[in-house]
Formats: C-alpha cells, sequence, structure tokens
C-alpha cells in the first residue's frame, strides 16, 4: 500500500535512538512511567526531524567577541495534541519550541465503527501559527488524524505536519489521499492493522505497541503495581 506516489510524504524516522526507543515503547511490560518517559523522548526526536524545513530570518548577533550574522526562526510553530494519547507527546515537543501554543483538540474512536468523535476544542477564534504540528502517537486507521486535519483547515492553518510514534500503512494511504500536502513524520511504519480474525479488537496497529493512551495513563488491563 505504501507506493512510491505516496512514499515522500512519510518519513519513517532513520535515527538508531528512535529505533532504539521504540522497541522500548513496544515491550509489554514497560511500565507507565518507563512509557511515558520514552514517548516525551521520542517526541522531542521526531519534532526535531519534522521541523528541518522551518524558514529562518536573518539577524545580526552581538556576541561577547564581535558582530555576527545568526538567525531566529521566522513562523510561529502550534502544537496540537490529540487527547489523550498525543499529551504524553507536548512536553518532549516543547523541549524544542518552548514558545509554542498548544491548541487541544479532543477525539476518540468509536469503537465499533472505529470513526472519530469529536467531542473537546480549545482553539482560538483564528489561528495564530503559521505550521501546526498534530501529536498522537498512532496512526490507525487515519480517521482521527483526517478529522484534525480538516478542524485545522477549516480554522484557517497554512501549514500543517502529522507528528507520530507508529503508523499503519492504511492510516498513511488514507491521510495522503484526503490530504496529500501534509507530511508524517513517524518513528516506524509499521505491518497493518488488525483484523477481527488476529483474536484482537479490528483497527489495532499490528504489531504495534497496545493501546498508547491506556498505556501512558495506566488504565489498560490491571498489572502489577510499579512503585518507581
Ligand atoms: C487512538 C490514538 C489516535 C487514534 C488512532 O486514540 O491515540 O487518536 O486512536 O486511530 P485511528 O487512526 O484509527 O483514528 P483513542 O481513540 O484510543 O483515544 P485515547 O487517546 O483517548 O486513548
Amino acid at each position: 500500500m505504501l507506493n512510491g506516489a505516496i512514499a515522500p510524504m512519510v518519513f519513517p524516522s532513520p535515527h538508531p535512538l528512535a529505533r532504539h526507543k521504540l522497541s522500548l515503547l513496544r515491550r509489554q511490560d514497560t511500565e507507565p512511567k518507563k512509557f511515558r518517559e520514552l514517548i516525551g523522548e521520542l517526541a522531542m526526536m521526531l519534532v526535531y526531524e519534522a521541523t528541518q524545513d522551518l524558514p529562518l530570518q536573518p539577524e545580526t548577533v552581538q556576541t561577547p567577541l564581535t558582530s555576527t550574522l545568526g538567525a531566529t526562526m521566522a513562523e510561529k510553530v502550534g502544537l496540537v495534541p490529540i487527547l489523550r494519547a498525543g499529551l504524553g507527546m507536548v512536553e518532549g515537543a516543547w523541549r524544542l519550541l518552548p514558545q509554542a501554543e498548544v491548541w487541544h483538540l479532543g477525539l476518540y474512536r468509536d469503537e465499533k465503527t472505529l470513526r472519530p468523535v469529536e467531542y473537546y476544542n480549545k482553539l482560538p477564534v483564528s489561528p495564530r501559527v503559521q505550521l501546526c504540528l498534530i501529536l498522537d502517537p498512532m496512526l490507525a486507521t487515519g480517521g482521527s488524524a483526517c478529522a484534525a486535519v480538516a478542524v485545522l483547515k477549516r480554522w484557517g492553518v497554512e501549514r500543517i505536519k502529522f507528528v507520530g510514534l507508529i503508523a499503519a500503512p492504511e492510516g498513511i494511504h488514507t491521510l495522503h489521499a484526503e490530504h496529500p500536502d501534509v507530511a508524517i513524520h513517524v518513528a516506524a511504519v509499521d505491518e497493518r492493522l488488525t483484523t477481527t480474525a488476529d483474536g484482537f479488537p479490528a483497527g489495532f496497529i499490528w504489531p504495534g505497541l497496545g493501546d498508547a493512551g491506556d498505556r501512558q495513563f495506566g488504565t489498560g488491563d490491571p498489572s502489577p503495581v510499579h512503585e518507581r
């Protein structure tokens, strides 16, 4: 499904540390505290990669020694975490973009239809940024990402990128088909989505890492207590 026509807009991280941290994240015995730390670290790395084409404006800087040519960001960037799971990516992104405004968007996936349901929206009247980074660990069917992009486009954002941790080919295909202008930055592209024949609910990323929301917030199946 990842043919040459859409591959140019998909950027799996080539960085060995991203591969390493993702592998730790996938382990089923990684407890919520460690899971949250890894999400934060991966978010920082992926935001670094997603912002490589940010435009700059020149400035003259007075160093302690002399005056020289420097540069500062020419555009404002907004972070749009998709609740809940995207919340865990904000701190990591903020470490690189401390001035970024954060606009929360609440979407959950209906368990039966797998369609996104919008339940919270904290966007101001008009956008004050030129680039929005959608933060969501998972791109599964792509329904949530498409809905988020549509909201931001209606709102008037000029440029949008999706920053996630893992994606299924099906989700990439859907997001690219509906919004070919949106670049997709992830740590990895996984094999496929589950079907009920797998013995799991349909629409989970395979091999994946489970439910990123439940694993961050400890709301999944009961597991042994970890103190620290
Ligand atoms: C997950 C994930 C995405 C969405 C991806 O959220 O964080 O938002 O599913 O699925 P899709 O590509 O098929 O739309 P979920 O609905 O589980 O909500 P949560 O973050 O509150 O756990």
